[in-house]
């Protein structure tokens, strides 16, 4: 897939969503990340009888692409498949997608029907925390000039 289709992509993380871990929610989620060089990576929600331990669909997906070297990437779709509305990414997932993904990048999320909202990682990350920290700590580990 060269171009995000939303339609495509949402499919992606519908399929997806069928190997999510939920017992405790019975809420399954899928996200499929359109990675730069056109491939698809997928995640689902993990969770764990410890519940703070639950991995989301999209930081799942995410993990998977930075894994196998993706770290760049043009859109994400998520897909909850017992939500009757479309369900944006929650706040940790935002922050760990900020990571990797430009402001501008969007971010399609439907609900059980395929319905979606169009966003982007800048519309539900706005005034991004700590968004120069990599430059100020690089900037800081540069020799001193002689
Ligand atoms: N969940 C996701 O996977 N992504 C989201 O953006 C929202 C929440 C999961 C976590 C948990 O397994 C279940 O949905 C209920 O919160």
């Amino acid at each position: 897939m060269r171009k995000a289709d939303p339609v495509d992509l949402i499919a992606r993380a519908r399929e997806a969503a069928g190997f999510s871990y939920s017992p405790y929610s019975l809420f399954p989620v899928g996200a499929a990340l359109l990675c730069e060089d056109g491939t698809v990576t997928t995640g689902a929600n993990i969770e764990n009888r410890s519940y703070g331990l639950t991995v989301c669909a999209e930081r799942s997906a995410l993990a998977a692409a930075v894994s196998r070297g993706r770290k760049q990437f043009r859109a994400i779709a998520v897909f909850c498949a017992a939500s009757d509305r479309p369900v944006p990414p929650c706040g940790a997932c935002r922050q760990v997608l900020s990571e990797f993904c430009r402001p501008e990048m969007p971010v399609y999320y439907a609900g059980k029907d395929g319905d979606y909202i169009a966003s982007t990682i800048g519309e539900l990350l706005p005034s991004d925390s700590l968004h120069d920290l990599k430059r100020t700590i690089s900037a800081s580990r540069q020799p001193p000039p002689s």
